[in-house]
């Protein structure tokens, strides 16, 4: 008997707010503007999974300068679209970041909480530099203002999914970055 994955909502049913042309024309230029300040040197990105692994591909295949990887985990969300108010460090980074130029490279910024969390954590390994790449902001449900040094874009204050951003961990895999109907959380 074959069974059909359930997702809550039918993608056809969700309008697309960028696609994914304007995504890799966006990340081709951010990895630019990265590649231009740090001339010469190297970089460790620092994604925080798992939204944002689809993004730290990409961006790190546009930047053109040495490059490593390491990845936060982090659970922030008791319920995805409310947001608890706490952040809870679920995975550490492998390599010390002491002396390093570190990006900081998330899917989304909302309440500012994880990337202010993170922020801290970082710090307090001395890195040599640090920096905040995000695909996403969502500056309607800030709660902790934060500074970020490389942005993708500006988004009004709807729930989105798609390259990697989820919803109850369906539709990392959507190319185009689609708004989830409101309805989809609202009723519960
Ligand atoms: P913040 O700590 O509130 O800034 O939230 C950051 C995290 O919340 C992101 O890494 C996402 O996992 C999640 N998040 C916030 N808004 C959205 C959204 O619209 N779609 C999917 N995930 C979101």
């Amino acid at each position: 008997m074959s069974q059909r994955p359930t997702v809550p909502v039918p993608v056809s049913e969700m309008k697309v707010l960028i696609t994914r042309e304007q995504i890799a024309r966006r990340v081709t230029e951010m990895g630019g503007e990265i590649t231009r300040d740090f001339e010469a040197q190297s970089i460790l990105l620092i994604g925080v999974l798992k939204g944002a692994a689809t993004f730290l591909a990409d961006l790190a295949r546009s930047i053109q300068v040495d490059v490593t990887f390491d990845f936060f985990g982090v659970s922030s969300y008791a319920d995805r679209t409310h947001p608890s108010g706490e952040v809870r460090l679920t995975k550490d980074v492998d390599t010390s970041l002491e002396g390093r130029n570190v990006i900081l490279v998330e899917d989304i910024s909302d309440t500012g909480l994880t990337l202010n969390y993170l922020k801290n954590v970082v710090l307090t390994h001395r890195p040599r530099s640090f920096k905040i790449a995000v695909l996403l902001d969502k500056p309607a449900r800030r709660i902790q203002p934060i500074s970020v040094d490389y942005l993708g874009f500006t988004i009004p204050n709807e729930f989105v999914v798609g390259y990697g951003l989820d919803y109850a961990e369906h539709y990392r895999n959507l190319p185009d970055i689609r708004i989830l109907p409101r309805e989809a959380y609202d009723a519960g």
